[in-house]
């Protein structure tokens, strides 16, 4: 939810500001904008829209390099305060033009700050809760407004609306007064004058942000915060990065370095120094970012979701790669729990969001089954206020593709303040989640682009059948060989994926033939209900079409109503092998929807045959164990909602309103 990348180094900042938000627009489009400083100006441009509409801005403007400089920043926004318009867009900017704030997150307390500054004489321009800091920062360094200041704002003032690249010449004033005039650390690293004011600021702020401000007269340097929203660092050679992740500096460098809770980054051409908002010098993490910027290209696909969607049997592979020790135990990346905590669970609470919540909802089947613990699963925005019941011997299950969405997050630190252990399943290396738990395992599935989660939600499933793996070896419920047979089965698994994305032809064509239906239902039982969740998910998002998912049973209760001729109804069937009293069940359904004039689009596993008098289109999977059935199952309903959405002329990587971190409660 917002991209940020900021820049300090040799290169032009504009080129690298453009680059990185290429690859963060998947975290907001609903508007961009760039600062950059050099010649001793900070100039900003911003517009509202996708990044292209800024691209095409720049092009306009009046010389081949409308923005000169090594040192900038750019954002890309999904709006919170304020509307997605081009003077809502960030950067904000003080009332002398000479600071420059971009932002991620919700500042709570920002009608207060607002209030404050303006019976100080501050003048703001925007509806937005971030141009407060870039106001504050400015009563913290004293700045003095010159002539061409004035200029400055009133070009930001009266072009911004039109989305004006604004600054130049004209924008340059005096370096700012007192010891900030030097624009040195005298003091040593991480005593900038901006990095100190940019903590005493953060101290004023409630909420959650990552923060990157800029300074016309502070050419040597670029500084961050960061309080629950993202922000990693960049290591280049000569050259620094500040992102809300590492795809935005990717193509630069792969030495990363993670910024914690509460802590500031003042980043240099020489390296970075990261203290806390007390000012007391902290060490990062530093890691190497094992995927490469070619990993987070389209690659000759129209769309990243088509690509991903493709990259699920290695995703699902490299995901279980490795998982199986040599003395047979099942490994997790780290691991920050005695095997006697394990033991000593006796309740497993799953939270998560979207579609990782559908993930949970699998999991809850096998863990319940292989465990024997209880397991519920929860959606984590509603998890920590409905007060529940937790302890030290509940294991809490933290399900996110990021690594920050807000509401697990959340969840997450209610969980531990009640003694809970905490263990995550994350993709993002580096990411807030994994190193707020006790316990974490990583998909291993590289950098999911499409807004909608394809092949992490594959990887999702896998980490937490390994999961409940896990923990039925350490509590001794399965036996090793039993374990290790069910690693094997899984590790099977990327093959038939490849299989089934194979024969999905019949799927694509049906969805291009349904393009202007007005509804789809789509129903399962067991692991097929939440799959049939995500189905509908899948076509809420993409295609924007009423979509609903039931458990197949349940529709005879109310939603059975909805069924009118020519509805077309997908029904995930579990296998006749495993599972034969629900198959039987789930055939019943199938001819109670279509007796009523459905139209069924039926999901089943090679030589059910039993299903063929009912089904209206026949879509085959590859049989499979019950429990491992979703890995196969949900990707006809993958490719139907992208197929459908692309008929609709709809952009699948980007859908309308959402954003794939999304960062805000
Ligand atoms: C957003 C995205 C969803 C995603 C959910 C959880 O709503 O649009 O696709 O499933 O966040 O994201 P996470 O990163 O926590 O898995």
């Amino acid at each position: 939810m917002c991209g940020i990348i900021g820049y300090v180094g040799d290169q032009s900042a504009l080129d690298i500001a453009l680059n990185g938000l290429r690859r963060l627009e998947y975290r907001g489009y609903d508007s961009s904008g760039v600062a950059i400083v050099g010649a001793g100006a900070l100039r900003t441009a911003r517009r509202a829209g996708k990044l292209a509409n800024l691209e095409k801005l720049l092009a306009e403007g009046p010389d081949m390099d409308p923005m000169p400089g090594t040192t900038g920043m750019g954002h890309t926004r999904w709006a919170t305060h304020g509307g997605p318009t081009d003077m809502n867009a960030h950067p904000h900017t003080d009332c002398t033009g000479a600071i420059a704030v971009i932002h991620n997150g919700i500042i709570e307390n920002f009608a207060q700050l607002r209030a404050e500054l303006e019976a100080r004489g501050h003048e703001l321009a925007s509806e937005t809760d971030t141009e407060v800091v870039a106001h504050l920062l400015e009563d913290e360094l004293g700045s003095e407004p010159s002539a061409g200041a004035d200029l400055a704002g009133a070009n930001l003032a009266g072009a911004a609306a039109a989305g004006a690249v604004t600054g130049g010449a004209g924008a340059v004033v005096p370096p700012v007064a007192g010891a900030a005039a030097a624009g040195a650390s005298d003091g040593g690293p991480g005593t900038h004058p901006l990095t100190s004011a940019l903590r005493r600021v953060c101290l004023r702020l409630e909420g959650a942000f990552t923060l990157v401000v800029l300074h016309r007269d502070f050419p040597e340097v670029v500084v961050g915060a960061r309080r629950n929203s993202p922000l990693v660092v960049g290591l280049g050679e000569g050259e620094s990065f500040l992102a809300s992740d590492v795809s935005a500096f990717i193509a630069h460098t792969r030495e990363a370095l993670e910024i914690g809770q509460d802590q500031v980054v003042e980043a240099r051409r020489d390296g970075v120094t990261v203290t806390d908002f007390a000012g007391r010098i902290v060490e990062g993490r530093r890691y190497h970012v094992d995927w490469d910027a070619s990993a987070a290209e389209k690659g000759g696909y129209p769309y990243f979701m088509l690509k991903e969607i493709n990259e699920q049997p290695s995703a699902l592979a490299d995901t279980l790669r490795g998982r199986l020790s040599a003395d047979g135990a099942i490994v997790l990346d780290e691991e920050r729990l005695s095997a006697q905590d394990f033991r000593d669970v006796d309740k497993v609470f799953i939270v998560a969001c979207g579609t990782a919540y559908h993930a949970g909802l699998i999991a809850k089947y096998a863990v319940e089954h292989w465990t024997r613990l209880p397991c519920e699963v929860e959606m984590a925005s509603e998890f920590r206020y409905r007060d529940p019941v937790l302890d030290r011997s509940t294991l809490v299950i933290a399900i996110s593709q990021s690594g920050e969405t807000l509401d697990t997050l959340m969840a997450v630190k209610h969980a531990r303040e009640q003694k809970a252990r905490v263990l995550a399943i994350c993709n993002t290396n580096g990411s807030t989640i994994p190193r707020e738990s006790d316990a974490v395992l990583y998909t291993r599935c590289g950098p999911e682009v499409g807004v909608a989660s394809t092949k992490t939600f594959l990887g999702q499933v896998a980490a937490c059948l390994l999961v409940g793996l896990f923990l039925a070896q350490v509590r001794g419920v399965l036996y090793g060989d039993e374990v290790a047979a069910y690693v094997e089965r899984l590790q099977r698994m990327p093959d038939l994926v490849r299989r089934t994305l194979d024969r999905l032809e019949p799927i694509r064509e049906l969805a291009r033939e349904l393009a202007d239906a007005k509804a789809v239902l789509f129903l399962g039982r067991h692991v097929g209900y939440p799959v049939a969740l995500e189905g509908a998910l899948k076509l809420k998002e993409l295609a924007y079409m009423h979509a609903e998912g039931f458990p197949a049973g349940e529709l005879k209760h109310g939603p059975i109503a909805l069924i009118e001729p020519g509805l077309p109804v997908l029904v995930v069937v579990p296998s006749p092998r495993g599972r034969a009293n629900l198959h039987g069940k789930i055939v019943s359904n199938i001819q109670e929807v279509r007796a009523r004039g459905a139209r069924t689009i039926v999901i089943a596993e090679d030589g059910d045959t039993a299903v063929e008098p009912y089904a209206d289109h026949l879509i085959r999977v590859p049989e499979t164990t019950s429990l491992f059935a979703p890995l196969v199952t949900t990707l006809p309903l993958q490719v139907f909602a992208c197929e459908l959405a692309l008929a609709r002329g709809l952009d699948v990587d980007q859908p309308r309103n959402l954003a794939k971190s999304v960062t805000v409660e």
